[in-house]
């Protein structure tokens, strides 16, 4: 059976996140998102995530051979393809990631890139605004709010405001996306392999646009 895997880009605030989410609901691929990777382990207090939780409350990126580790347990499951939500982020990480699909890819699976694109402006607005679950939903308070305030849909726990969402950390973010995660996109759209999505409409809208766009991918791992 071949694989397909999709790459989610963007700056942070982008809705990659809550795309991710939705693609993999409808898709049943496995999502492999580092963020929620390192929030469960702070959340467990596990060595792992005392360590990320120096850098995820600055905005700063966690060492590269500790996100290698995980993303390869990630790829151990039994899928027809994955989702990255936030992997790879700089240089380094794409190399890391191209010698694993080197090894494990066969020609007729797919991997595209997809950057969800959106302004710093509008980034600000909407991760001051958003709400989150410690089960992982993410809402926001005015384009996709719960049902009932402070409370999360799916398991009813409290919701809160995320720790690297302060102003001074969301600029810090979003200066080393531009900076060592937005280049490489230039990786895929040299291949032909970058799909770009529009990512200042609403979610449903931006949902439609990826899976109008993921049935014209072609199955050809270079
Ligand atoms: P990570 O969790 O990956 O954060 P991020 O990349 O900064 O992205 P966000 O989760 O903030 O935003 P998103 O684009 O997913 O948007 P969302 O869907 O939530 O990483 C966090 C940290 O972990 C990093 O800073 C780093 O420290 C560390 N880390 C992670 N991966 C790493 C790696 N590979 N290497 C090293 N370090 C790593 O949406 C945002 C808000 O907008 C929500 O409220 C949502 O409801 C709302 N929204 C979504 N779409 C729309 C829309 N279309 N219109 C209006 N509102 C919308």
């Amino acid at each position: 059976m071949s694989k397909t895997i999709i790459i989610f880009f963007g700056p942070p605030g982008s809705g990659k996140g809550t795309q991710a989410e939705m693609l993999a609901k409808k898709t049943e691929w496995k999502k492999i998102s580092t963020g929620d990777l390192f929030r469960a382990e702070i959340a467990d207090r596990t060595k792992l995530g005392k360590l990320a939780d120096k850098y995820l409350k600055v905005g700063k990126l966690v060492p590269d051979k500790v996100i290698l580790t995980l993303v390869e347990q990630g790829l151990k499951q039994k899928t027809s393809g994955f989702i990255f939500d936030g992997f790879p982020r700089n240089r380094r990480q794409l190399n890391d990631l191209l010698t694993i699909f080197k090894k494990a890819l066969k020609k007729n699976d797919r991997v595209y890139a997809l950057e969800v694109a959106v302004s710093d402006k509008e980034v600000k607005q909407r991760l001051g605004q958003r709400r989150v679950c410690a089960c992982g939903k993410v809402y926001h308070l005015v384009y996709n709010p719960p049902i009932n305030q402070g409370v999360c849909d799916i398991c009813g726990g409290k919701l809160f405001t995320r720790n690297d969402d302060k102003v001074k950390v969301i600029i810090y973010r979003l200066k080393i996306y531009r900076k060592v995660g937005e280049p490489i996109l230039n990786y895929w759209q040299k291949f032909g392999k970058l799909i770009k999505i529009n990512g200042e409409q609403p979610i449903s809208k931006i949902h439609n646009d990826i899976m109008e766009k993921l049935k014209q991918l072609k199955h050809d791992y270079h």
